[in-house]
């Protein structure tokens, strides 16, 4: 393993019940300074196997490693505490009642007092929507704005990885240009490690470093983003063809 490696899934084999198989031997990885999307069909298992990194499901066999350490039995309580993981899940990752503050402030519910004050400074100069509607329950916030919102929170305890589930489902053209300038954003200034499952395939392989396409639960192909962008097999599955 490469020391740079910071997420690898090994042989990754999950599932929600005891006698169905939902990754069935699915191995990725993720180095430092990398954004590494995810690819594939409905139903494939992309949200399961981000489930799986981040410990809502413990995997039957194979392992999961963060930085190194095997973190396959750890439960999502302690890992997102004990490592450098942070998650934005598919759907409901705000909290829609409660104010931009109180989003950020949950995201940093186990840092000081102070250090959740300068790290919610620091990220509404990033993004200043933020800072507009500090006060304002995030149920007033856009679908690009609730992204935002949610890729904040999740680095409020500044991780050094980041799980995205479709950050740019359901986004106008504009907002989906916005979410992923912040995703490269992350990367390059933070230099956090960015693993995203997207639908807006060649969007999100402009972006990208890397790429996997899964299918039935295992990796079906994979490469540099710019390669895929041009392998005919992937333009047939989300360009009908047409060249990017
Ligand atoms: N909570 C759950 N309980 C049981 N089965 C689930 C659950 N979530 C997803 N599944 C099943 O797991 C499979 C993969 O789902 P998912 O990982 O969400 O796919 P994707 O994100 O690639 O669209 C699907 O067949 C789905 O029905
Ligand atoms: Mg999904």
């Amino acid at each position: 393993m490469s020391t740079q490696d910071m997420i690898v899934v090994d042989e990754a084999v999950a599932g929600y019940t005891p006698d169905v198989d939902i990754l069935r031997g699915m191995s990725v990885r993720a180095r430092q300074d990398e954004i590494v999307t995810l690819l594939g069909p409905n139903g494939c298992g992309k949200s399961t196997l981000l489930k799986t990194i981040a410990g809502y499901l413990t995997p039957r066999s194979g392992r999961v490693l963060l930085e190194g350490q095997d973190v396959s039995s750890l439960p999502v309580h302690r890992k997102i505490q004990q490592t450098g993981l942070g998650f934005v899940p598919q759907t409901e990752n705000v909290f829609t009642s409660l104010s931009i503050r109180e989003n950020l402030q949950v995201g940093g519910h186990h840092l000081p007092e102070r250090a959740v004050r300068e790290r919610m400074e620091e990220l509404c100069q990033h993004y200043p929507v933020l800072k507009r509607k500090f006060k304002d329950p995030a149920a007033s916030m856009s679908g690009g704005e609730r992204q935002i919102l949610a890729l904040a929170r999740a680095l409020m305890p500044r991780p050094r990885m980041l799980l995205l589930d479709e950050p740019s489902a359901g986004l106008s053209p504009k907002m989906l240009a916005e979410v992923f300038e912040a995703v490269q954003q992350i990367r390059d200034h933070e230099g956090v490690c960015i693993l995203m499952v997207e639908q807006n395939a060649m969007e999100a392989l402009r972006i990208s470093d890397r790429a996997y396409v899964l299918s039935m639960g295992r990796v079906a192909l994979t490469g540099r983003a710019a390669d895929l962008m041009d392998d005919p097999q992937v333009r047939e599955l989300y360009l009908g063809g047409r060249a990017a």
